[in-house]
């Protein structure tokens, strides 16, 4: 009978961790790298010349970084992001600083890996618009690029997956480190303000913001049925209507013609829970990459932590009202403000051959 009580209590004690290990901030740790592309310089440099050349769209006015601008966040600055002349884009253009601690990519989680994803824009008719038989040609065509692809990759060979590794060699390196919450968690008592630290303590306490976002870049890589509102452009602009559903057919979904919003994760999975669920984005450098949320309805902090307080959108199950005073409100925003801004990424912005 002790036997069995001590053992009880063993695994009880064993679970108590666990359950308070899921909402833990973590302090900056080194990005992970796949072994089939191990990063060196000769790559992240061809990588960042391929992420800057506008042959990479169809008809040679965008790069990559006209919507991961460096000076915007590597976002764009827009609700709704740039796109492909004559056409609309349909989301926000998300920050790529960190990303590669991303589990899944885009608002919906459609791609798994940077070396995936690379080539969905190069391919999308509402953003580069790009073919990449095409593609292969162009860069071929430069004998620089030649030079480069054999010293990086040991031949002559340019394919569409090199580019791919290559960008996503340089997207590893665009990180946030440094920030007053990593030295804060990592034992320096004083390096968030004051009123940074109230935020702290709201953020990590009442406002049950580490139910979502924790770990190393302040989330926990699923999908949430938030409900924030609509952005109105959706509704008003035709273009988007056939962006979303263009990419709605391509993803199977039955009634994509009528299709009058963004499904979001439920576009991949097709599972009910998945309606209109986002995935939790990362808050690293957050005060850099407004407007938020996947439509980019909010354009300040202020209004998404409004959003926040009032808990969430209509009929969503996941938030609950959090009644937080005007002090704290604007304790939680210096919080994510100055706490989550570290040392600024220096890009020197490469020749293009
Ligand atoms: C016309 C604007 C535009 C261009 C050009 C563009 N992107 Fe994006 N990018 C977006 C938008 C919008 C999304 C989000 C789309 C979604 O969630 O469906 C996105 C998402 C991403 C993501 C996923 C980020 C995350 O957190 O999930 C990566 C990585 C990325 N882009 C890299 C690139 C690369 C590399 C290029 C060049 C080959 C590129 N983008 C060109 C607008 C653009
Ligand atoms: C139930 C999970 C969940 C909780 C709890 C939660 N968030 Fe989020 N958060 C999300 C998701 C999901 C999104 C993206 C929603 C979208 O794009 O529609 C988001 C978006 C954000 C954004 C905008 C980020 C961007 O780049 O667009 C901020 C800022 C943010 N949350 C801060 C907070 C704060 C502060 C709290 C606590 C008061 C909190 N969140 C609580 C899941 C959560």
């Amino acid at each position: 009978m002790t036997t069995k009580i001590i053992l009880w209590l063993f695994l009880a004690v064993l679970c108590l961790p666990i359950d308070g290990m899921t909402g833990a901030l973590k302090p900056f740790t080194e990005v992970p790298i796949p072994a089939h592309n191990r990063q060196t310089p000769a790559k992240i440099e061809l990588g960042k010349k391929l992420f800057f050349d506008r042959r990479l769209s169809g008809d040679g006015t965008m790069n990559c970084g006209t919507c991961h601008d460096p000076n915007q966040g590597f976002s764009d600055g827009l609700a709704i992001s740039l796109n492909y002349p004559t056409t609309r884009n349909w989301r926000n253009s998300p920050t790529l600083i960190g990303v590669a601690f991303q589990k899944f990519l885009f608002h919906d989680g459609r791609a798994a890996s940077l070396e995936e994803q690379a080539l969905f824009p190069m391919m999308s008719a509402f953003e580069m618009n790009q073919n990449l038989d095409f593609v292969e040609e162009e860069i071929r065509a430069v004998p620089e690029y030649v030079t480069e692809f054999t010293e990086v990759f040991g031949d002559s060979d340019i394919t569409r997956e090199r580019i791919a590794m290559a960008i996503a060699a340089f997207e590893r390196t665009l990180i946030s480190r440094d920030t007053p919450l990593d030295r804060f968690l990592s034992g320096d008592a004083r390096a968030l303000s004051p009123k940074a630290q109230q935020g702290y303590e709201i953020f990590t306490g009442k406002g049950n913001c580490t139910t979502c976002h924790y770990g190393v870049t302040l989330s926990d890589d699923q999908f949430h049925v938030l409900n924030v509102a609509e952005n109105p452009e959706h509704l008003k602009d035709p273009r988007i209507a056939t962006t979303r559903r263009f990419v709605a057919k391509l993803y199977h979904f039955p009634e994509y013609r009528t299709l009058a919003t963004d499904p979001g994760r439920y576009l991949i999975t097709k599972k009910k829970e998945d309606w209109k669920a986002f995935r939790t984005p990362t808050l690293r450098e957050i005060a850099a990459t407004a407007p938020y949320m996947h439509n980019g309805i909010y354009d300040s902090l202020d209004k998404v932590i409004a959003f926040l307080n009032e808990g969430g959108g209509k009929d969503n199950n996941e938030l609950q009202p959090l009644h937080l005073s005007p002090a704290e409100l604007e304790q939680l925003r210096v919080f994510l403000e100055e706490g989550l801004t570290g040392t600024p990424i220096t890009l020197t912005y490469p020749k293009i051959p």
